[in-house]
């Protein structure tokens, strides 16, 4: 945050109150009211954040005007088309590209740690098996802070780094046992020998009674999906991991805490929900109607997969996903599947809708993925754990950003109370 000299007169009541404006490296100024209530004694009034800077940071930055995702710098289609997810593993977390040894140590300390506790397994035996692989996620990812005590002390910066690795490390793992569990079959146990893209599509579909052999197309579709969801600022999930952390509670604990955000349908949960849409319509011809129930205010229905907080022309990740659904589906001899058709024409319709272009509404990075994943096999109940998967190292690398930041405050919003005002207790008789 560079101080500039910059600031803005609030009048209230006849008293001014200057506030000091900071200028970002890149993005809208802000305005500190960090010691309005101190000094006027009035609350700022921001339900959703719509216009609240909750942190600075200099991990990812998004221009939703221009539909531009950065992280440390780097533009998503560059990432996306020349990285691979641990490198921008790396990248998120250290802030810099690393060099091929840094690379490699990094890599082979990830590979290390793709076990997790054998004794943990009998959480997921709890579950029913027709239990969401969210909801199992959820718990299994809590229980690690019961597993691996020797990293949950935040004040300790080795400890901090082992807990980071962990978590991105062992949640392909965890996801991959959590399918495994809700389908009937056995666990499969990571391989040091493959890949982390490969690793986990081996440990969803690989089964004991023959080999497996990973196609390195659905690897790199794999890893690239990862990468496009790995961070995204301050989302709903990144928040929520943000605020658990600031109580001082342990990083699974938190992580786990930003695994139930980003389940909600309107967050992370709209991958699943945007292709159960696209199997509701069916075919082409029933879109119109669809359309118009998107734009009736009387009926709750969204078009799931478009619009979006921040960005108001383009995601840019969907833009790289739509090219990767015409690759994978073409490649997985599937171009002619139905969703994709109704996917394609669905976008083209509604990006020529007045109502969907005066609402900025178009595809975000939910609408391409779920057709992807469909295509390589995976249930629609998979698609947000894969996002929780590949969101994992956002959440730890803005964890790592706030806890190591000596000025950290533990969280506290106040509020616009409209309730009932001071009133005596009245005994039943009187009631
Ligand atoms: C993710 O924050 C992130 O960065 C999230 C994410 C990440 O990487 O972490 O990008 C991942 O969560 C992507 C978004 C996935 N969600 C969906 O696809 C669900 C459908 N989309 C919406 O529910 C909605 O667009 C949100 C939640 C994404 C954004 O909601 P906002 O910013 O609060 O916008 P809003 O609800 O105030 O809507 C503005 C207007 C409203 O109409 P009016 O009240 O002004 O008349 O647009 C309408 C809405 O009714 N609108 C839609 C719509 N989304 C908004 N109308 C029809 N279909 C939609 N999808």
């Amino acid at each position: 945050m560079t101080d500039s000299k910059k600031s803005a007169t609030l009048t209230i009541d006849g008293a001014s109150y200057d506030l000091p404006i900071h200028s970002p490296t890149a993005g809208p100024d802000v305005l500190d009211i960090r010691k309005l209530y101190a000094q006027a004694g009035v609350f700022t009034y921001d339900p959703g954040f719509t216009s609240t800077a909750s942190c600075d940071s200099t991990i990812t930055f998004i221009d939703g005007g221009k539909g531009e995702l950065l992280h440390r710098g780097y533009p998503i289609d560059q990432l996306a088309g020349k990285s691979h997810y641990l490198e921008v593993c790396y990248l998120l977390l250290y802030g810099a590209l690393p060099t091929a040894a840094q690379l490699e140590d990094f890599e082979n300390r990830v590979t290390n740690h793709t076990m997790i506790h054998e004794q943990m397994a009998n959480f997921f035996r709890g579950f029913r098996r027709d239990a969401h692989p969210m909801a199992i996620i959820t718990g299994v990812v809590g229980a690690m802070s019961a597993f691996y005590h020797d990293s949950t002390d935040i004040n300790d910066p080795w400890q901090r780094e082992v807990a980071s690795i962990r978590m991105i490390a062992k949640m392909p793992t965890i996801v991959a046992m959590a399918y495994k569990y809700t389908i009937g079959q056995p666990f499969v146990y990571p391989r040091n020998d493959l890949d982390y893209a490969s690793n986990f599509l081996r440990m969803c579909f690989a089964v004991p009674a023959e080999d497996y052999e990973v196609n390195p197309i659905l690897a790199r579709a794999m890893d690239r999906i990862f990468t496009l969801h790995a961070d995204h600022e301050q989302n709903a999930s990144t928040s929520t991991v943000r605020l658990a952390s600031s109580s001082g509670a342990n990083p699974f604990a938190c992580i786990a805490a930003g695994v139930a955000c980003l389940w909600g349908p309107a967050h992370g949960g709209a991958n699943q929900a945007c292709l159960e849409m696209l199997r509701e319509i069916g075919s082409v011809d029933r879109i119109p109607e669809f359309i118009e129930r998107a734009k009736d205010k009387n009926d709750p229905f969204r078009l799931m997969g478009f619009g979006h907080r921040v960005y108001k022309n383009v995601d840019p990740r969907a833009t790289v996903l739509k090219q990767s659904a015409d690759e994978v589906l073409e490649l997985l001899g599937v171009e002619n599947n139905p969703l994709l058709q109704v996917a394609k024409v669905l976008e083209e319709t509604a990006l020529n809708d007045p109502y969907f272009k005066e609402k900025k509404l178009f595809p975000n990075v939910d609408f391409y993925s779920g057709i992807i994943l469909e295509a390589m096999g995976f249930p629609t109940s998979m698609f947000t754990p894969i996002f929780a998967l590949s969101r994992t190292v956002g959440w730890i690398s803005q964890w790592q950003e706030m806890i190591s930041d000596p000025t950290m405050k533990i969280g506290r919003p106040r509020q616009l109370y409209q309730g009932e005002t001071l009133r005596d207790y009245t005994d039943i008789e009187e009631r």
